[in-house]
């Protein structure tokens, strides 16, 4: 029969075919973890090169095991290794066994969220996936949320959930079927000045532009000064814009900083402002009995960004948007016959299209729903704790070297530090552990000086490993630019 290794069906020889296909795809992956280094080390030329002799789109349909062996010789072995020890680059995490086999259900199955009867069992578990989620960050029974690509979709959704709120709630004003305001300029969001980009990305798309978005100063901690805060709704109300929301982040992206998440509250109720809390990052904390009191108030939020493709170490991509209220997610209600009928809901089959942007979904929920059974609150307890003490032993161990200086003392899993010297010293340091110890690490700029960055979010790392991180560096500057 033609088709009869395209899908896996009832038949036996496509049982057989996905079981063969699955289990040599499993083995070439492992084969290929054949060394401790994060990356190998070609360059951009040298991958492009390495790509030139497949023909990506032949004529003739080539065998899986032609392709596999294609893949096991110029891709595989060039993938970055995200659990390899030596990858510390960014907010980018090595994935939990557990939840790799997740992913195979979940692409095996296919399921589309959009509505129950494309994912009927699918449905019932982001339901009961999002209800735990809820509790677990101190919401009550009110509350909803939803499975997202990312923390800039989740971003994305709280502070349209944040101006539509505005909109009918303090205003007055229909927005989902008058569109914006006529005031709309004026409406204003305030964010720390090291918070995720994709806040000014979210205004720009939702009409407001980057001028909208109001940037308060951190201070020496990097976390927002909430003074400033306050200073800075008081001169635009006295200018005659709208203070509409506040977006606080919980883990910033370079530092791990934390906001004051109670005092913002406060400020928040104060002016009828919405809060949303980008607990991206330190959302893991909840986990830990040691560090959780650090992103306490969380609940206090009106909503709430948690991504699981960080300190939870699932895949790619696993994020959840949650509301305290689960009228504030009506903006994305709208019926469609072909669709997600209003008898549906009535019947108590739930279409979770009205709760987001995306109409296909993938079901991430599922990586969650296992992986919080394989792990339990013991095991993230653990890997949580793990990496925030690896930052602290790395930022010790830096503190005492005389030719580095370290910013600030760890709150998450990050540490930001350079090697005295030049900004361009310290990016030729980062590119040559990239390329040539396949040791990975991150950069960034703080008042225009180029600091390096580890994120670390793999609990395998211990005290050798972060000393290895100075060696690297020190052997580099001995061996390549001091004279
Ligand atoms: C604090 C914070 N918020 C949001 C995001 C965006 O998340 P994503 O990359 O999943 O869209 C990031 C990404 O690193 C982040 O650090």
């Amino acid at each position: 029969m033609k088709y009869d290794k395209l899908l896996l069906t009832n038949q036996i020889a496509s049982k057989d075919y996905y079981q063969d296909t699955i289990s040599k795809t499993a083995k070439a992956i492992s084969k290929s973890f054949n060394s401790s280094f994060a990356y190998k080390g070609l360059t951009p030329a040298d991958l492009k090169k390495e790509l030139e002799t497949t023909e990506v789109l032949p004529q003739k349909a080539k065998s899986y095991d032609e392709v596999l062996e294609d893949l096991s010789k110029k891709i595989l072995p060039n993938f970055l290794y995200t659990s390899s020890k030596k990858y510390m680059a960014h907010l980018h995490s090595p994935a939990i066994i557990d939840s790799i086999a997740s992913e195979l259900i979940i692409s095996t199955f296919n399921q589309s969220m959009d509505s129950w009867d494309q994912s009927p069992i699918a449905t019932e578990v982001e339901l009961i996936t999002i209800k735990t989620l809820s509790k677990l960050y101190g919401y009550t029974n009110n509350s909803d949320g939803v499975f997202t690509s990312g923390g800039s979709q989740s971003n994305f959704s709280g502070i349209m959930c944040a101006r539509d709120w505005y909109c009918n709630e303090i205003l007055k004003h229909d927005i989902k079927k008058e569109g914006l305001p006529s005031n709309y300029s004026k409406f204003r969001f305030y964010t720390s000045s090291v918070s995720h980009f994709s806040v000014e990305k979210s205004a720009h798309i939702l009409g407001f532009g980057y001028d909208s978005v109001r940037k308060v100063d951190v201070d020496s901690s990097f976390k927002m000064d909430t003074l400033k805060l306050e200073e800075m709704i008081q001169e635009d109300i006295i200018n005659g814009n709208i203070p509409t929301a506040v977006i606080a982040t919980l883990g910033t992206t370079d530092f791990g900083s934390i906001d004051d998440v109670k005092r913002i509250r406060e400020i928040c109720d104060y002016h009828n402002m919405y809060l949303h809390s980008d607990a991206a990052y330190g959302g893991a904390l909840i986990f830990s009995e040691k560090h959780k009191y650090k992103i306490e108030g969380i609940e206090l939020s009106d909503s709430i960004t948690i991504d699981f493709h960080k300190m939870f170490l699932l895949p790619i991509s696993c994020s959840a948007f949650l509301v305290k209220d689960k009228t504030l997610l009506t903006p994305y209600q709208l019926h469609a016959d072909y669709l997600n009928r209003e008898e549906d809901e009535e019947q108590g089959y739930t279409n979770l299209v009205g709760k987001t942007i995306q109409t296909t979904r993938r079901f991430d929920a599922l990586k969650v729903w296992v992986a919080f059974q394989t792990q339990g609150i013991e095991g993230f307890s653990s890997i949580v704790d793990t990496c925030v003490n690896n930052a602290n032993k790395l930022y010790n161990l830096l503190d005492i070297e005389e030719d580095y200086t370290v910013l600030i003392e760890p709150e998450l899993s990050s540490v930001v530090f350079k090697y005295k010297g030049s900004n361009n010293l310290n990016k030729k340091i980062r590119k040559t552990l990239m390329h040539e110890n396949g040791l990975v690490i991150g950069q960034t700029s703080v008042n225009n000086i180029t600091y390096l960055k580890c994120t670390l979010l793999n609990p395998l790392i211990d005290i050798y490993d972060l000393g290895h991180i100075i060696k690297s560096i020190n052997n580099i500057v001995k061996n390549n630019f001091k004279k």
